[in-house]
């Protein structure tokens, strides 16, 4: 090996004397390296070589002033090179004039995503972060309740975070070489161990979650992605009950190309999702010549905020299982209860019945549930072998950052502060919901009961014009426009029924609550003088 590519390092020497010293210095490493071993069969040739050379360079061989030409380049990067001055030199003196080839063209696929056209979801998102509302500074900037991000316990964590940030990167049994240095992709096992601790608390069940069962993504998107590409073929499809989260059209279409079948849910039955649904939507996709490779439920559910009961995700299995499809579970929000109710995760379903564990998948996050979205930590937590072992090999794609690995394995291993947050933070969460949903409530605003997560699903029907989703779209402007309040319309969620609203409360500090419900007041009041 290492004579090859001695030997060809001399085509790349300028001097035809180095091609002459090589000739003697190859045969030789061969003659040393019977019993000298590896030391004696580089150092020679190489101090004989050093030698050769400022020899060759006294008589000049070399020109002066021209570098050394690099000691380890292959025959195919020198012959690239010659190739590339060549063509640079043909294509100026025999080619046509410049610009003839037209634009630098890229892959349909990334021109097919340039080209799309922001919904209303993300051209709320982005006026409310061009021009956001502050009470000093800009009192007529738009409040945003589009971003599923919770600011009501950030105190909690900055408080944390100032007191021990540099401790946990920089500690001392922690050399560098543990954080500058190449991770695996798929996480830290020390963190694994640790979120999986944090999931088990969570659900009051310690020592639930097995760290073996983890793949840590950077974020909960990446995680979505992975688990579609591994799931599921192009142009395959997975059912969504709907109103589903805006997000999850891109998470698994743009580069896993999955389709997505929504299940339509109805306020009649508080959009709970019903099997006779999943059925028929399964049996119209199969008619359309769609394959359906799995369901992607969210429990918490985002939008509207309700559980799935233990019965329910029973009979979701059973419905998976007779179809022979995989069920993804995102519990992003499982640790933002805030009702009565119990949160039961399809984990423990899985854990108590005889079923096919292969077919079930769940995603969590810590975006939700501490409040540090900026951190990007995602899991995947699968019983499936074949996606555990591709998932782990896919997080190259988009592994966490060592800094961050470890900053959250300090976190997380805080018992005290990890227990303090969830029970401060749940109350938290629930009095805003009480807050915010009563203030809707005055104005004639009611919501789905809601048992976790950010959000008020809210019927704003009332307050449209026409009962369609150009009713619904216009309301949304107004809103965003007049009111200066980013709200997300049910259309952009791919709810049926017209004029209900996904609003984020929990970006909002208690004192905005008046100040929002007052500017929905305004348009309802000309909503209802012009009807
Ligand atoms: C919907 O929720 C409301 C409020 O919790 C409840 O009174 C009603 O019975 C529910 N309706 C259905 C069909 O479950």
């Amino acid at each position: 090996m290492k004579k090859i590519r001695n030997s060809s390092t001399t085509t790349t020497t300028g001097g035809g004397g180095a091609t002459t010293a090589m000739r003697v210095i190859v045969p030789l490493q061969g003659v040393v390296q019977g019993r000298g071993g590896l030391f004696l069969g580089s150092v020679i040739p190489c101090a004989l070589f050093y030698f050769l050379q400022l020899y060759l360079k006294g008589r000049g061989g070399r020109k002066s002033g021209e570098p050394p030409a690099p000691p380890e380049s292959s025959p195919s990067e020198t012959h690239l090179r010659e190739v590339s001055t060549l063509q640079r030199v043909h294509s100026r003196l025999l080619l046509s004039p410049r610009g003839t080839s037209g634009p630098a063209q890229v892959s349909s696929r990334a021109n097919a995503i340039a080209k799309q056209a922001d919904g209303t979801y993300c051209v709320g998102l982005k006026r409310a972060a061009d021009d956001p509302y502050d009470e000093m500074n800009n009192p007529d900037g738009v409040i945003q309740l589009g971003l599923a991000e919770n600011r009501l316990s950030l105190d909690m964590v900055q408080e944390w975070l100032a007191d021990n940030t540099r401790e946990s990167i920089i500690s001392q049994d922690l050399s560098i070489s543990g954080i500058a240095a190449y991770q695996s992709f798929d996480g830290l096992m020390e963190l694994k161990v640790v979120v999986a601790e944090f999931m088990s608390q969570v659900i009051e069940k310690p020592q639930f979650f097995n760290p073996a069962q983890i793949v840590l993504t950077a974020g909960a998107t990446p995680a979505i992605e992975i688990l579609s590409f591994c799931l599921a073929d192009p142009g395959n499809a997975f059912l969504v009950p709907s109103p589903y989260n805006p997000d999850l059209d891109r998470d698994v279409k743009w580069r896993a190309g999955v389709e997505i079948v929504p299940v339509p849910c109805r306020s009649a039955d508080n959009f709970s999702l019903s099997t006779t649904a999943l059925d028929r939507a399964f049996n119209q996709a199969k008619k359309r010549g769609l394959k359906v490779r799995g369901m992607i439920i969210s429990n918490p559910s985002n939008p509207v905020g309700v559980l799935y009961n233990r019965e329910m995700l029973y009979s979701l299995l059973d419905f998976a299982t007779e179809k022979n499809i995989h069920i993804i579970s995102n519990e992003v929000f499982a640790g933002s209860t805030h009702g009565s109710e119990e949160f039961v995760s399809m984990a423990e379903i899985i854990d108590t019945e005889d079923y096919d564990r292969g077919r079930v998948h769940i995603i969590y996050g810590l975006s939700k549930d501490i409040s540090l979205p900026g951190y990007g930590i995602g899991v995947i937590y699968t019983f499936n072998e074949n996606v555990l072992s591709a998932a782990k090999k896919l997080a190259r794609f988009s592994p966490v950052s060592a800094p961050t690995q470890r900053l959250l394995v300090s976190m997380l291993s805080h018992t005290k502060f990890i227990q303090r947050f969830i029970k401060i933070n749940r109350e938290r969460v629930r009095r805003m919901y009480i807050l915010f949903a009563g203030g809707l409530k005055l104005l004639g605003i009611e919501c789905i009961k809601s048992n976790g997560g950010f959000y008020c699903w809210a019927d704003m029907s009332s307050l449209i014009r026409s009962y369609s989703e150009k009713g619904e779209l216009e309301l949304w402007e107004n809103l965003l426009n007049v009111a200066k309040v980013n709200a997300t319309p049910g259309s952009s969620c791919h709810c049926v029924e017209p004029g209900w609203f996904r609003l984020c409360f929990s970006t909002l500090r208690e004192k905005d609550i008046p100040v929002v419900i007052e500017r929905i007041r305004k348009i309802s009041e000309t909503c209802i003088s012009r009807s």
